[in-house]
């Protein structure tokens, strides 16, 4: 009796762990109590293997787009009938971009700050009445009056001279002192310009003054 006992309990250990490790007829898990295990362990291994899977295919996407540039097509491959060949409305766009209106500027704006504002101007403007051009013509009275006509006989470059017909208002000056070779490209008037949409009202205001 002892000797049985003694194997009993010898057998019954080696027939379980033979049953966990190796299962000859693939029902393992139901064995083993299913689904609770299953989920605690085995669910872990297959999230963490479709999440590495995700990064892996997230990296490789990233460092194809790094090593080969895409680049747009610069012109419609097929040309569709009736539809426009280019956006040059939209590239005119950008590169004209729209400065915001001056008038509600223009009426908080300093014409003592503008004064100063225009000393860069000084070394080659005027701003008296009757003042002699210098590199640029005499500014008196500028506001209202035409582009580009008169100052006795100011030799304008044709780039300005393009605007005559046009009388400089608040809103042009505005235009021409933001960006004088955006306005008028090729202009003699070798000035960056006024970036600062303010400091241009008060400039202005300075010249409304000038009369
Ligand atoms: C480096 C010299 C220079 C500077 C600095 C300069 N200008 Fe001029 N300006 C000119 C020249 C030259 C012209 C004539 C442009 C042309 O014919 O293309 C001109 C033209 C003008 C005109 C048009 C005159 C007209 O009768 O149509 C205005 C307005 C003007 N400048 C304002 C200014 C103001 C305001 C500043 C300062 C913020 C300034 N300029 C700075 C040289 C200069």
């Amino acid at each position: 009796m002892p000797g049985s006992s003694h194997g009993w309990k010898r057998d019954i250990p080696l027939g379980f762990s033979g049953g966990i490790r190796f299962p000859a007829d693939g029902s393992r898990w139901a064995w083993q109590g299913g689904v609770s295990l299953m989920s605690s362990f085995e669910w872990n291994k297959v999230i963490a293997s479709v999440l590495t899977a995700l990064i892996v295919a997230m990296v490789a996407g990233i460092l194809s787009n790094m090593l080969v540039e895409p680049r747009p097509l610069q012109k419609p491959v097929f040309l569709v009938a009736g539809a426009p060949a280019t956006s040059a409305p939209a590239e005119q766009a950008a590169a004209a971009p729209k400065l915001e209106p001056i008038a509600p500027l223009l009426a908080k704006a300093d014409a003592k700050k503008g004064e100063e504002d225009t000393r860069v101007c000084q070394v080659c403007h005027n701003f008296t009445k009757g003042g002699a051009n210098k590199i640029g013509p005499d500014l008196w009275g500028i506001v209202g009056s035409p582009i580009a006509e008169g100052h006795d006989n100011f030799a304008f470059s044709s780039a300005l001279e393009a605007h005559k017909g046009q009388k400089w208002d608040p809103e042009l000056l505005n235009q021409w002192l933001d960006n004088p070779q955006t306005f008028a490209p090729g202009t003699k008037m070798t000035f960056a310009g006024i970036p600062k949409a303010q400091e241009r009202a008060d400039v202005i205001k300075y010249l409304e003054g000038l009369k």
